[in-house]
């Protein structure tokens, strides 16, 4: 898919088939997130976990009563280490974007979640099966399945010209 239409067609996809995504199709998205830019080049302050234990799933599906991650079959979740210039966030986020393009440039829904991070961060027993390495938080969430529509919004941001 050309790249300003991937740009178009990405949506937050909350619907998931329950189809789990080709492994080809994951390493195409992991790849991506790892090409992201990231502050100073500490790519190794970053992690990537892949969750599609259906048993896990359910149990992070279970910390809240509405759904925090709308039943993706496939859960990543991007952490980092605080590299002391605050730059966690913004390094989390740029490899999630990669990701989501190139989700929907394979065809595939996904969406960017914050919210399931939280109860992650707070339920030890779940954040120890993610088996992170030493000094390494969870930071973004990135859900990725076959959607089961579209539902494509274009956005606008203000603009100021100097
Ligand atoms: C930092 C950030 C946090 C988000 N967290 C969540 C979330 O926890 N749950 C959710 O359903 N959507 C989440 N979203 C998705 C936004 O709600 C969505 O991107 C926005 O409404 C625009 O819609 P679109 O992605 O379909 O274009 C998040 C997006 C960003 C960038």
């Amino acid at each position: 898919m050309e790249l300003f239409e991937t740009i178009e067609k990405r949506f937050s996809n909350r619907k998931f088939l329950d189809e789990q995504i080709k492994d080809s199709d994951l390493e195409k998205i992991l790849k991506a997130g790892m090409q992201a830019p990231v502050g100073r080049g500490k790519y190794d302050d970053m992690h990537i976990t892949v969750i599609q234990n259906k048993d896990l799933l359910d149990e992070i599906s279970g910390l809240a009563d509405r759904s925090v991650f709308y039943k993706a079959p496939t859960l990543v979740i991007i952490s980092a280490k605080d590299d002391g210039y605050g730059l966690d966030k913004e390094n989390s986020a740029c490899v999630a974007t990669n990701m989501l393009l190139a989700a929907t440039a394979l065809g595939l829904g996904s969406i960017y979640l914050n919210l399931v991070i939280g109860l992650i961060k707070e339920n030890n027993t779940i954040l120890d099966k993610l088996h992170l390495p030493e000094g390494f938080v969870p930071i973004v969430g990135v859900g990725l399945g076959y959607a089961s529509g579209s539902h494509i919004v274009e956005h606008s941001i203000d603009v100021n010209y100097i």
